[in-house]
C-alpha cells in the first residue's frame, strides 16, 4: 500500500509555479491575481479561503479577499463580481461556496466572466470540459488528476466507481475519468444517493473516489482488494481533546480500508491540499492566457 501524499505533490506543483511567476516577473510580464469572495463566517470556508489565499502568497501570487456578511444583497454581490470583472489586473476570481440561502448561486456563478473562472463552475467551462476543449478544470477533480499523473498511476482500462454526484467533484471527476487520456480511459460508474447497490458497484471498482461528505463512509467490506481509493472527503468531527475543538476525517474509514488498497489518499493531506494545488495553476493560466489541455 502506497500513500498518495497530497502535501508532496502540491508542493512539488507550488514550486514550479513559483519558479515560472519568478520567470514573469523577470519578464516584466504581470504577477498572477486572484480574487476570492467570502460571503458570511462559515468554519470550513473561512479555513479554505485562508489556505487559499495563503498559498497565492507563497508562490507570489497577488490574491484579494472581498469578506461580505452573510446578510450581503445577491445584488451586492453580483456587482461586486462585475466589478472585479471588469478589473484588468484581476486573473482568476472566486466565490466561495455555499452561499446564504438568499443568494441564487447559480446567478452568482454565471455572472463570473468565464475568462477569470479559475473554479471552472460556469457553464461554458462546463461545457467546454465535457467536449473535452482546453478550459479552467474545477479544482478538486483537476488536483486529483494530477494527483494521478505524479505516481504515474496507469489508468486506462480500470473501472471508476464516483460516489457523489456535485457538480464541485463527482460530476467533472467521472467526465475526467472516462476522457480518452491519461489519466482516464476508465469506466466510470457514478453513484449517489438513489444508488441501489451501491456496495456491490465498489466492490467492483479498481479506483474508488469517494465523495458524499459523509464521515468513515466507506469502510474494507466495499473495497477490493489492490483498489486505489480517492478520499475526497473533509468532514469535522467534534474532538475535545484538539485545541479547534474538531477533527478531520474522511469519507473512508481510512484505517480498515487502507490495508486492502494498492493506493489511498489520507485526510488531511491528500485531496485538500491538490485542490488548492490546481486552483493556483488554473489561476496562473488565467494570468498568462491559457488553459489546461488534459487531452
Ligand atoms: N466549496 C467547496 N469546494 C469548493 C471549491 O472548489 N470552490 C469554491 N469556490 N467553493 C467550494
Amino acid at each position: 500500500m502506497q500513500i498518495l501524499d497530497g502535501k508532496l505533490v502540491s508542493q512539488a506543483t507550488k514550486d514550479l509555479l513559483a519558479k515560472k511567476v519568478t520567470e514573469l516577473k523577470a519578464l516584466g510580464k504581470k504577477t498572477p491575481h486572484l480574487a476570492a469572495i467570502l460571503v458570511g463566517n462559515d468554519g470550513a470556508s473561512e479555513t479554505y479561503v485562508a489556505s487559499k489565499v495563503k498559498s497565492c502568497a507563497e508562490i507570489g501570487y497577488n490574491s484579494t479577499l472581498l469578506r461580505f456578511d452573510a446578510q450581503i444583497s445577491e445584488k451586492h454581490l453580483l456587482d461586486n463580481i462585475q466589478m472585479l470583472n471588469e478589473n484588468a489586473d484581476i486573473d482568476g476570481i472566486l466565490v466561495q461556496l455555499p452561499l446564504p440561502k438568499h443568494i441564487n448561486e447559480e446567478l452568482v456563478i454565471n455572472t463570473i466572466d468565464p475568462s477569470k473562472d479559475v473554479d471552472g463552475f460556469h457553464p461554458m467551462n462546463v461545457g467546454k470540459m465535457v467536449s473535452g476543449l482546453p478550459t479552467f478544470i474545477p479544482a478538486t477533480p483537476y488536483g486529483i488528476m494530477l494527483m494521478l499523473e505524479h505516481y504515474n498511476i496507469d489508468t486506462k482500462g480500470k473501472h471508476a466507481v464516483v460516489i457523489g454526484r456535485s457538480h464541485i467533484v463527482g460530476t467533472p471527476m467521472s467526465i475526467l475519468l472516462s476522457r480518452n487520456a491519461q489519466p482516464g480511459n476508465c469506466t466510470v460508474t457514478l453513484c449517489h444517493s438513489q444508488t441501489k447497490n451501491l456496495k456491490e458497484l465498489c466492490l467492483q471498482a479498481d479506483i474508488v473516489v469517494a465523495a458524499i461528505g459523509r464521515p468513515n463512509y466507506v469502510t474494507a467490506d466495499m473495497v477490493k482488494d489492490g483498489a486505489i481509493v480517492i478520499d475526497v472527503g473533509i468532514n469535522r468531527i467534534e474532538d475535545s481533546s484538539k485545541k479547534s475543538g474538531f477533527r478531520l476525517v474522511g469519507d473512508v474509514k481510512f484505517d480498515e480500508v487502507a490495508p486492502k488498497c494498492s493506493y489511498i489518499t489520507p485526510v488531511p493531506g491528500g485531496v485538500g491540499l491538490m485542490t488548492i494545488a490546481a486552483l493556483l495553476k488554473n489561476t496562473y493560466n488565467a494570468a498568462i492566457g491559457e488553459k489546461e489541455h488534459l487531452n
